[in-house]
């Protein structure tokens, strides 16, 4: 089974094929970042127009990296939710019509789902059932995982996403977007003794995350820095100074690490799984995976994580989940259908 996959969600188009018996023949992604750096996130609009320009280019040019043709597929999936509307209807679109005229089985997948399997894209790839802590720009989510489709969320963010408060908080010390590698790369320099963030909702039980009063504690400190940086002399003119920005990153880093980390502890005492994936584009925070494995040594068991390419968004993920999903003979009907919503636990298993 021979899978054309195209992901188009938010701001970065991804394509890319996948073998089941020979595994990722091909993959390309377009990112936008730059597009919409300027504009300090992502807009909508430009977007879906700049998934338009660059779908049909990437979708040749894998073809040709794989060396064949429409006649060697055996299916196409593509990115049906959740996203921005727009984005996805573009996809959506290209993917059903493709489908079409080549006479192929086309299937919608969730982008979720895809970055939860991304793993198995990997030679070390984690065997079900486990853990997954999916976090992304969207996304804060704890799943117990127990095959494909089986999908029990455990807890979710209540209000930003991971990602969200990296993009935020960032955007307040005015670090590009996105801003989670900003913080990363500053906080690798920053003093960890300055500053100390709170740990939402780990004082109670549960496994629901809340990140936006961290997010207020940061917005608090940097306010009060730019108070303290201003003063009548030259000298001082109330903005950060770089290392104001190491040490507000390393704080604001490691508050989100430490409570991702006590709360996957918390999901895999609950569960009884050994084995944690981490997904999504925070999945690519080097403290995080460094925290994480020492969590799961302490457990006696494992984390996973895909190639740092692999945790933001990208087609070989949707490839990969399309392609377990139309081998076990899962396919759609001709309508084309988005999600910009859609709850995991919605969909089938296989
Ligand atoms: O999965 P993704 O590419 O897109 C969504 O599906 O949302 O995730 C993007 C998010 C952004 O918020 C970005 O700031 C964050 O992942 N991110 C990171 C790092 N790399 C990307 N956050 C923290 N540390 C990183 N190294
Ligand atoms: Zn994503």
């Amino acid at each position: 089974m021979r899978v054309l996959a195209i992901e188009s969600s938010c701001d970065e188009t991804g394509v890319a094929i996948y073998d089941s018996e020979q595994g990722l023949l091909a993959h390309c992604l377009y990112s936008q970042i730059e597009m919409h750096a300027i504009y300090g996130g992502v807009v909508p609009e430009l977007a879906s127009r700049d998934h338009i320009r660059k779908s049909i280019p990437l979708i040749k040019q894998v073809l040709k990296e794989a060396n064949c043709t429409s006649d060697d597929l055996d299916g196409i999936a593509y990115t049906s939710g959740p996203g921005l509307a727009g984005a996805l209807l573009v996809g959506a679109c290209l993917a059903r019509s493709l489908a079409w005229s080549w006479g192929l089985p086309a299937l919608a997948i969730h982008h979720m789902e895809g970055h939860l399997l991304a793993p198995l894209l990997e030679d070390n790839a984690p065997e079900f059932p486990f853990v997954a802590l999916l976090v992304s720009g969207g996304h804060t989510q704890l799943v117990d995982v127990k095959g494909i489709g089986q999908y029990e969320v455990l807890g979710e963010s209540i209000d930003d996403a991971a990602g969200e408060a990296f993009d935020k908080t960032a955007k307040m010390m005015d670090l590009p977007y996105p801003g989670g590698p900003h913080i990363a790369r500053l906080a690798a320099n920053g003093d960890t003794k300055r500053f100390l963030f709170p740990r939402p909702m780990t004082d109670r039980p549960g496994l629901d995350f809340s990140f936006s009063g961290l997010k207020t504690s940061a917005r608090n400190t940097i306010l009060k820095c730019k108070e303290q940086n201003s003063s009548p002399s030259e000298e001082q003119d109330g903005e950060l100074t770089s290392q104001d920005k190491a040490d507000i990153s390393v704080a604001f880093e490691r508050a989100v690490v430490e409570t991702l980390a006590i709360k996957c502890k918390r999901a895999l005492l609950q569960t009884g799984h050994k084995r944690l994936v981490i997904a999504g584009g925070v999945s690519a925070n080097k403290v995080l995976r460094q925290k994480l494995h020492e969590v799961m040594a302490k457990l006696k068991g494992e984390v996973f994580y895909p190639r740092p390419e692999f945790c933001t968004d990208n087609g070989a993920m949707i490839a990969y989940a399309g392609c377990q999903r139309l081998k076990a003979g899962q396919k759609d009907g001709d309508e084309i259908i988005i999600h910009p919503r859609w709850p995991m636990d919605e969909l089938p298993a296989i």
